[in-house]
């Protein structure tokens, strides 16, 4: 449809039908399909006529579902504007593929997009119109439970990743939408959701608003660049106004500043909780201040529906506001195609081909295998030999439950699980199995079976970690180890047998200081989805090589949080020359540093670095090399890591920052010259009058396979 169609159509709507359009309801509004509730559920006055009018849908999916509803819902529309169907499709539809926190791990960008359309193209042959993805939001604190979903803690790497899933979810941006099998994005939580005081979900975030531009906003901007079609507003206060209703954020940044003319969708009832925040007496003012601040749909509360029509008969709202809201959402329809083709791409017989498809989960076993983290390989106990006699135990050893949550249709009961695998493997004749029924508790009969096998087995590998429901949304935990059953397993399997090693299915960084005493190898798994088990099978017996590095530090205990590798040097840094000087910004029981820095990782192989040299060129760029080579005994892939530290600046400047990295393979004994040019843009930071720009000055140049482990040469630039 043409542009003016969209504003004839808008003139013809009456009230009614205008305000419909900016209520969004769960599926179950409109379909016996029970849907999941993602949020609280509260009472709505809707009506059968209501709904006629209502915009669109979360949580339905299914093509023929999608396709029943949307002919029943225009069959009784006036005008025939079809329903939007929006979904969270996090990390895969139902071919599940790692946590984004796994994912991020992989540090490869194009490996994620093609996940994000991988997801699409199921979510869309299944009805789906947009997904409530990438989350972008930056994290430092692992006790909030939706680490799980975010992809750590550098705004570097998390823009890029924003940019990866918008693209991978919409296509590229000229043709954006048009393809078959792309969805509608919606980046969030629009902002900083994920600096909660105290980690605790949905609690306060404060923060100056020069580290809001500095750190927090560049993802959310990266996906505005990348022609994201949503944003989210997030549940939580910026500057002591909630965000849904921040017109600073939402009216100056986003819309004017970023110039974003997309649709605003709420959080769930994100609108309606402004009242308990404290800053709407109730829904009539919560609809007020929303829609002055921009939000065009609310998401399962219903202040819009039930005051809008007051505040505009008193004039208290210009119709021009509800008139911009709409067109929005029309304007989304219409990029989308609806107009022409409501059902778009939903399609039965696609749907059985495409979703789950052999070849997608062959994506999905890479992309867990690039993602999982090798932490420990003390004694160079992986990989394990297939003649050895290895014994596998814990709760996660037959667990299916390995998807993560927000893995909505990804289905535990086609997942295989690790025992699955090892016995599928015939050629790994000596392995034993011993599940452990819970993570909470290990009875003793339990004990007893795992200390009698673990003392006639060549080695033990013990896998658990979290449930699915530890992490992820409302899942904030005080205390981020293993549950004490475990540590405990652990600890008694030691001394029967040290050859231990740990593998563990976890959706945040955890407190692993004890355990990671206990065991000689540590195998970070995340939950790593459909092709989990099969990926780390793979992994410990060395048909695929670990090659990932985590994107968030992982303390060493929980209360050195919130602890994060781009942090500033303080007044009174630590003299590592002088330990004792007791008037240094330090603990008295633990160290500064985190258990495993960002950008950690082990190989089954050895990385060396030497000849960084550092010069600035004549077209004013910074040219980095340095060569790497591979000490070790197998072939392996390092991603090279160029942070950059400025000495002196308007505010503090970080000690590291991550300005780029190179994934290099090299067989072993070989060695690669690598090199990175930056731009001096790429220096620049928020000053104080919140412009982004560079100083002249010191700088450092840093390169290594992790943020600890570097290389440094200065340049004056
Ligand atoms: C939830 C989440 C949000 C999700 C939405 C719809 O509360 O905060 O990330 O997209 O509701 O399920």
């Amino acid at each position: 449809m043409e542009k003016e169609q969209l504003t004839q159509l808008l003139r013809e709507m009456t009230r009614n039908e205008k305000l419909g359009q900016l209520q969004q309801v769960t599926g179950d509004f409109f379909s016996d399909e029970l849907t999941e509730a993602t949020g609280p559920l509260s009472g709505n006055n809707l009506t059968e006529e209501d709904l006629v009018t209502v915009g669109s849908v979360l949580s339905l999916s299914g093509a023929a579902a999608a396709k029943k509803v949307q002919r029943e819902y225009l069959a009784k529309s006036r005008l025939k504007i079809p329903l939007l169907l929006m979904a969270d499709i996090i990390h895969g539809y139902r071919t599940i593929f790692p946590i984004p926190l796994g994912l991020a791990a992989s540090w490869q960008p194009e490996l994620v997009k093609e996940t994000a359309r991988i997801a699409a193209e199921e979510s869309a042959v299944s009805g789906i119109h947009v997904t409530f993805s990438p989350m972008v939001d930056l994290v430092r604190d692992p006790r909030w439970g939706r680490v799980l979903e975010s992809t750590g803690e550098d705004p570097y790497l998390n823009a890029l990743y924003a940019k990866s899933m918008v693209e991978g979810y919409q296509g590229e941006q000229k043709t954006a939408l048009q393809e078959y099998g792309t969805l509608a994005a919606c980046v969030k939580h629009f902002a900083a959701y994920g600096a909660p005081e105290g980690g605790r979900e949905y609690n306060t975030v404060n923060m100056s608003e020069r580290e809001l531009h500095e750190n927090y906003l560049p993802a959310y901007k990266a996906a505005l660049d990348a022609g994201v079609k949503l944003v989210m507003t997030s549940f939580n206060t910026v500057d002591g106004i909630p965000a849904t209703v921040n017109k600073q954020l939402n009216r100056e940044i986003l819309r004017k500043d970023w110039g974003f003319d997309g649709v605003l969708i709420s959080d769930w009832s994100a609108m309606k909780e402004v009242i308990h925040h404290g800053v709407a007496a109730d829904e009539r003012d919560v609809a007020q201040l929303s829609l002055e601040a921009g939000v065009d749909i609310e998401m399962m509360s219903f202040c819009y529906h039930n005051e809008l029509n007051h505040l505009l008969e008193e004039g208290m709202l210009s119709e021009e506001l509800l008139d911009e809201a709409v067109l929005r959402i029309l304007t989304l329809k219409n990029e989308l195609g609806l107009f022409e083709n409501p059902d778009r791409f939903a399609d039965e017989k696609k749907e059985k081909e495409v979703v789950f498809s052999t070849k997608h989960q062959e994506i999905a076993r890479k992309a867990a295998a690039e993602s999982i983290v090798l932490l420990e390989n003390k004694e160079e106990i992986l990989p394990l030999n297939k003649n050895e006699n290895v014994l596998f135990i814990g709760s996660h050893v037959n667990s299916s439950e390995i998807l993560g949550t927000w893995s909505w249709k990804g289905n535990p009961e086609e997942t295989k699980t690790v025992a699955e695998i090892l016995k599928a493997k015939q050629a790994i004749e000596q392995t034993q199995i011993c599940e452990i029924a819970s993570p909470f508790v290990v009875t003793e009969t339990e004990l007893e079976k795992a200390l009698e096998l673990a003392k006639h087995a060549d080695k033990v590998v013990i896998l658990t970690g979290e449930t699915v429901d530890m992490s992820g949304e409302a899942s904030s935990r005080s205390d981020i180890r293993l549950p004490k059953a475990q540590r405990e397993l652990v600890s008694r399997l030691r001394a029967v047998n040290p050859r231990i090693v740990l593998v563990l299915f976890n959706g945040r960084p955890l407190a692993l200081e004890e355990v990671s005493r206990d065991v000689q190898g540590l195998v970070e798994a995340w939950f790593p989805g459909t092709g989990g088990a099969e990926a780390i099978v793979n992994i410990l017996y060395g048909k695929a090589m670990p090659q990932g590095k985590i994107t968030m530090s992982f303390p060493r205990n929980v209360g050195q949080v919130p602890l994060y590798y781009n942090h500033f040097n303080t007044g009174r840094p630590i003299d590592h020359n002088n330990l004792e000087n007791k008037y240094v910004s330090k603990y008295l029981d633990v160290e500064n540093t985190p258990l495993y820095p960002f950008g950690y990782g082990l190989s089954y192989t050895t990385f060396a670095y030497k000849d960084l040299q550092v010069e600035k060129t004549v077209n004013n760029k910074i040219l980095c090399k340095v060569t790497v080579e591979n000490t070790g005994k197998r072939a392996g892939t390092e991603i090279v890591q160029w942070y950059v530290r400025d000495k002196m600046g308007q505010v503090v400047r970080p000690l590291q920052e991550l300005k780029g990295f190179d994934r290099v393979f090299l067989e072993k004994g070989r060695a690669q010259t690598i090199q990175h040019e930056f731009d001096l843009s790429e220096l620049a930071y928020v000053h104080t009058n919140l412009t982004r720009s560079w100083d002249t000055g010191e700088f450092v140049f840093m390169v290594g396979g992790n943020s600890e482990a570097v290389l440094a040469v200065n340049l004056t630039i």
